[in-house]
């Protein structure tokens, strides 16, 4: 029995007070549920002072990105070591937006993902094709190729903390959600591509996680598939209102 992940990233949005208050109302809102999982990720600025509001509310905290080394000379770069000083127990690791806008190859995701288990930070790995790629039929080979290059060198004990997201990237903030068929369709492929390298039992355990334009009128859909274990929202996360609609899906 995998337990439901609802995850919502806020991108680059919500000031300090703004994400204190979306906190206090969350947790208003959303009475701690021991039958699903619900982590928020706000920017870095804000970090530290949500962790403090969502102690022992049984909300968790993520990171959006982290640098895959402990300390050292780069600037304007976050350790996992400080994430978790912050307060997070989530660091989303590998999103389009880090890929495509920011240039991070598989390589470098394999590092941020390893420098993230190394310190108990439970990485939500995101992958997921273009639409160029989609219409290419090249989805399968891009999704298999990110998850064996982002994982390489990763052993089944470090694989267990891990949780991929699949993102198809024609569906993030483009209102096009993909169907809970096509979605399943690529879900059932990770699993397959995981039990492959790490063995079945080992598969079935691990939370994948489906995002893309996910709002209230969808995510039933999507939940309902067998292949599906939560969901990482971006826009409609950002709403309290609409964020417990999905969390109570
Ligand atoms: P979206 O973003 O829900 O706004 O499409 C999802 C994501 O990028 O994680």
């Amino acid at each position: 029995m995998r337990l439901p992940i609802i995850a919502g990233n806020w991108k680059m949005h919500k000031t300090v007070r703004e994400s204190v208050d979306f906190a206090r109302q969350l947790m208003i809102a959303y009475a701690e549920s021991p039958d699903r999982r619900v982590i928020v990720a706000p920017p870095f600025t804000s970090i530290y002072a949500v962790a403090a509001v969502l102690m022992g509310s049984g909300i968790h905290v993520a990171a959006q990105n982290l640098h895959d080394k402990q300390a050292g000379a780069f600037t304007g770069e976050i350790s996992a070591a400080m994430l978790v000083d912050a307060g997070c127990e989530y660091a989303i690791v590998g999103h389009s937006e880090r890929r495509a806008l920011f240039g991070e190859r598989d390589d470098v995701i394999n590092r941020k993902l390893r420098a993230a288990i190394s310190f108990d930070l439970r990485p939500i790995f995101c992958i997921g094709e273009t639409l160029d790629e989609r219409e290419a039929g090249r989805t399968f080979t891009v999704v298999e190729r990110q998850i064996k290059e982002g994982l390489n060198n990763f052993t089944a004990d470090d694989i267990k903390p891990i949780v991929i997201a699949y993102e198809p990237v024609w569906a993030i903030g483009t209102g096009r959600t993909a169907t809970p068929e096509q979605a399943q369709e690529v879900h059932a492929y990770i699993r397959a591509v995981m039990g492959k390298i790490y063995g079945d039992s080992l598969a079935g355990l691990l939370h994948v996680i489906y995002g893309g334009s996910v709002n209230p009128g969808t995510i039933g859909g999507l939940m309902a598939q067998p292949d599906i274990d939560g969901a990482l929202v971006g826009g409609a996360s950002l709403d309290v209102e609409s964020f417990v609609k999905i969390i109570q899906f």
